[in-house]
């Protein structure tokens, strides 16, 4: 599975990437927002910084001007995924611009029915919202499980980018669905490594090796 970070902070996309954890970047307006940057400078800098696709969103709700954004965007590097809202005109806009050799990432999917229609549509990418579900007390890993049922029995190729990641515990049970991709803050990534089984073992073996003099460099 790969890791994308759903971020638009520049500094915690780099801390990641020296981990060697950063296949790819989400953004959303909300997140551009949070960072209080300029949409295009803020993605030109995690472009040049991450060789994978850096989704960026359009904010246009009609066909055409979804159209302007997602090409302008896509100037910014050729690693853009253009994001489109998983409406009529999004997954129209999404079929266009895949045809022109685009990658799209269509975005705020809640059903499996969505889904199939944005495989249709021909997106590289679709974002189920897994925690966004969860908060109305449904299932959003239900959803993963649905979508990649579908999409193997057709055998689509839009990757399942499972998104709205809250927690450690989300991202291994994508792993386990098998999600082509999972985007989670930085703050969930890094959760991941954390045991405190791990913490406890660590402490009891260096202060075994403090009081044996064990002295390695
Ligand atoms: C996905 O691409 C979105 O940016 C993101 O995962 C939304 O997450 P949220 O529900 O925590 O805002």
């Amino acid at each position: 599975m790969k890791f994308f970070v759903d971020t638009a902070d520049v500094d915690a996309i780099h801390e990641l990437n020296a981990l060697g954890l950063v296949d790819g970047v989400t953004t959303n307006p909300s997140l551009v927002a949070k960072s209080g940057r300029d949409i295009f400078e803020v993605t030109k800098e995690i472009c040049d910084l991450i060789e994978g696709p850096v989704s960026a969103e359009v904010v246009a709700t009609d066909y055409d001007t979804m159209l302007t954004e997602g090409r302008r965007l896509a100037e910014i590097a050729p690693n853009i995924a253009i994001k489109v809202p998983l409406t009529l005109d999004g997954l129209r806009a999404c079929r266009t611009l895949t045809s022109e050799g685009y990658m799209v990432n269509v975005t705020l999917c809640f059903s499996a029915n969505q889904a199939l229609l944005a495989a249709k549509a021909g997106a590289t990418f679709i974002s189920p919202f897994v925690g966004r579900l969860d908060d109305l007390n449904i299932d959003g890993m239900e959803l993963i499980e649905d979508i990649r049922t579908i999409y193997d029995n057709y055998g689509f190729e839009t990757q399942i980018l499972a998104a709205s990641i809250r927690s450690a515990n989300h991202m291994s049970e994508c792993a386990k669905i098998g999600a082509d991709v999972a985007t989670a803050p930085p703050a969930v990534i890094k959760a991941m490594a954390s045991h405190v089984l791990t913490d406890k073992g660590l402490a009891a073996f260096l202060t075994d090796a403090q009081s044996a003099g064990i002295k390695i460099v």
